[in-house]
């Protein structure tokens, strides 16, 4: 087995976890220029219960490249659990005779958690409800690192959907291992978890809360936007009330710092006015670039 055993929660991981897989993917960079194989005969499983692009594909990628082969439905309707009422234990207790390692979204928070406790091979959460998206903030992390140079010292803003947004849990809560200031910007209906904001207090950090785009793009160093989870929200006219808040237009930019970043974990709907993209703050391309060196890190970190 390897280093790392699952990938569930951000909170399982120590600042030494984080820093080895950072370290890793940068290595990552030139196992993939050189085409190693390094996880040859390995085989990954994706248990996709929800939309995916980005973190599906780029954890594909990521094995593909590194020599393993993957499996998985194509659509969750034309597997047992989604079409004959097949419970989530059993799809795991079958498919981990399959496969080395689970990367597992479901749309249940607590989801990657059971599957594990069910599980004999590795699992990855790759989105987990609202609650946690660890493989993204690793991501995210990754690519402020590279961008920026180093995490400490930042000033990071997390906007738009605090509230649903699941990246922006993790990343918050990897944040506690570094020394940042954050700013949490989003509709008043939308705020981050108390929970959540009371643990970046614990670590030491310095918070700010806001409930407008302006009050916290101006000192940022990093500006991380979010979408509006539409699916998330139990009645469809809460969300009717704060859609189409929290639009970065690109006017805003003249708000900016010079060197300022802006992320995004993607798919966007209007919170980013496209033509932002082709200046030198817009990165959220290169962010799902890092996605594959980073899961690269993440499976060889597991496999090897
Ligand atoms: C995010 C997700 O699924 O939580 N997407 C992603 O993995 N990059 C963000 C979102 O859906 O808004």
């Amino acid at each position: 087995m390897g280093v790392l055993h699952n990938l569930i929660s951000i909170q399982d991981l120590t600042r030494e976890h984080i820093d080895m897989i950072l370290d890793r993917a940068t290595e990552m960079e030139e196992v993939a220029a050189l085409r190693r194989k390094i996880l040859d005969g390995k085989i990954m499983a994706c248990l996709f219960f929800e939309p995916s692009t980005r973190t599906r594909l780029s954890f594909e990628s990521a094995m593909l490249r590194l020599g393993g082969s993957v499996l998985g439905f194509a659509d969750v309707g034309v597997s047992s659990a989604g079409g004959k009422g097949e419970t989530l234990a059993d799809t795991i207790r079958t498919v981990e005779r399959y496969a080395d390692v689970i990367v597992i979204r479901h749309p249940l928070d607590g989801s990657a958690r059971v599957a594990a406790e069910f599980a004999n091979c590795p699992v990855i959460n790759a989105g987990s409800g609202a609650e946690e998206h660890p493989t993204q903030a690793l991501l995210d992390l990754y690519s402020i690192r590279k961008m920026k140079g180093s995490i400490d010292g930042l000033h990071i803003a997390l906007c738009g959907d605090l509230k649903y947004g699941r990246t922006v849990h993790s990343l918050a809560m990897a944040l506690t291992e570094y020394n940042v200031e954050i700013t949490l910007a989003a509709p008043e209906q939308l705020a981050m978890k108390p929970s959540i904001i009371a643990e970046l207090k614990r670590a030491g950090l310095s918070v700010r809360v806001v409930n407008d785009l302006d009050g916290a793009i101006r000192q940022a160093d990093v500006i991380y936007m979010t979408r509006i989870q539409r699916e998330r929200f139990p009645d469809i006219r809460e969300y009717d009330a704060v859609k189409g808040r929290f639009r970065l237009k690109y006017e805003d930019l003249e708000l900016l710092k010079e060197n300022a970043i802006i992320l995004h974990p993607l798919p966007r709907v209007d919170e980013l006015d496209p033509r932002i993209d082709t200046t030198p703050h817009a990165k959220y391309f290169d962010q799902v670039e890092a996605g594959v060196v980073t899961r690269m890190a993440i499976l060889d970190l597991i496999l090897s």
